[in-house]
């Protein structure tokens, strides 16, 4: 398949959004951008354009894709209630990085749900994107735009790396600026549950809607848990091995000068190490990418799929990563990155220096 592909800066928004829509009317497929990650976008009320889908990324079938949307309005034909707390979230952080799961109605096929009764909606705040739906008006299924078990795509190149010849259309905007996928919450219960942690942290969830409950396996634990058939995640695509890159990669914790220490021990031209600005100087050999200082976590965040993928394009045999644990974002990034690692965090006590 050829793919076209339009910087979406250098022709006029009218011409993009109309190349968008022939494509999405005849049942095409879109890669774009959004302020969390890139999508691969297509009409989610078509069976056979969410199909394409699946079959472009190689994704599994009983993994469900998050449906766009430009106007809060169009929330109403796609779910059969629209429970208060969910009110309350649309208003507090749409357009924004946050995920809402609601029972879906009929018209939403269930190939967009990976075979669900349930929908997951978002409206993506990136100025463009957010006038390019409210043009199509039609609601666009869309995981994102990275090949199955990748790391997700926060830049044009890596979409244009994943997905050229697969896709019909790649609209090129600028990096996405917070580089790590929305959060998503469930608000089909009683309580509210957080299926997948990202820049709406639980605390600014709980200022608005009180009390939300975390999915279990998406815990630190069960991440680190190699007996993973005790857990079943709520969000099917959380179960996967995800975000990884080629190389094994190891993440070491424990004190920040022994973990400092062990890295740079480690050191050799064939390795990939993951550290922080100020630590990058100090290694001499292999390739080291920086994520900004340990407590800049939207730095940490907006870097970190980038890197991951700098290092399949070196070719290094294994990374190392230092511990980017914290609190609010801290926690999605580390929900990424030991993902990414298979599960491989190892502590560094001062005498295995
Ligand atoms: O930031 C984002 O959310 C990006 C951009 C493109 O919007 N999209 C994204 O999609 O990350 P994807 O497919 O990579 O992740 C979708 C996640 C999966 O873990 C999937 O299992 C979960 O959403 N999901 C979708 N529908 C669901 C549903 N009805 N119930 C539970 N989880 C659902
Ligand atoms: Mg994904």
């Amino acid at each position: 398949m050829k793919t076209e592909i339009i910087d979406i800066d250098e022709v006029s928004e009218e011409k993009s959004f109309s190349v968008c829509r022939d494509v999405i009317l005849r049942g095409g497929l879109v890669a774009f951008p959004t302020e969390t990650v890139y999508g691969l976008g297509a009409d989610a009320l078509n069976e056979e354009a969410a199909a394409k889908i699946y079959s472009a990324k190689g994704r599994p079938s009983d993994n469900p894709l998050i449906v766009h949307i430009g106007k809060r309005e169009q929330v109403t034909k796609l779910v059969t209630k629209i429970p208060s707390v969910a009110e309350k979230l649309m208003d507090a952080f749409w357009p924004g990085p946050l995920t809402i799961i609601f029972e879906k109605s009929e018209i939403v096929p269930k190939t967009t749900t990976g075979g669900l009764n349930t929908i997951a909606i978002r409206m993506p705040s990136y100025p463009y994107t957010n006038r390019l739906l409210s043009y199509l008006g039609i609601p666009i299924a869309a995981p994102s735009a990275n090949l199955s078990g990748r790391p997700s795509t926060t830049r044009a190149t890596h979409v244009i790396e994943d997905l050229n010849g697969r896709v019909d259309l790649i609209l090129e905007g600028e990096d996405s600026e917070i580089g790590l996928e929305s959060t998503i919450i469930d608000v089909t219960g009683d309580i509210p549950v957080l299926l997948r942690p990202g820049a709406i942290t639980i605390s600014m969830l709980e200022k608005v809607i009180g009390k939300v409950s975390v999915d279990p396996a998406i815990t630190k634990e069960a991440i680190l848990s190699h007996d993973a058939a005790d857990f079943h995640p709520k969000a099917p695509g959380m179960k996967y091995r995800h975000y990884a890159p080629k190389a094994p990669l190891t993440v070491y914790y424990g004190e920040e000068k022994a973990v400092l220490l062990k890295l740079l021990s480690l050191e050799d031209d064939r390795i990939g190490i993951l550290t922080t600005k100020e630590h990058a100087p100090l290694f001499k050999k292999g390739v080291v990418r920086s994520l900004g200082s340990h407590d800049d976590f939207q730095e940490t965040a907006h870097r970190l799929f980038d890197a991951l993928r700098s290092f399949d394009e070196e070719s290094v045999t294994a990374i190392y990563s230092e511990d980017f644990s914290g609190p609010e974002l801290g926690e999605a990034i580390m929900n990424r990155l030991l993902k990414a690692s298979g599960g491989m965090y190892k502590e560094v006590k001062g005498e295995n220096i």
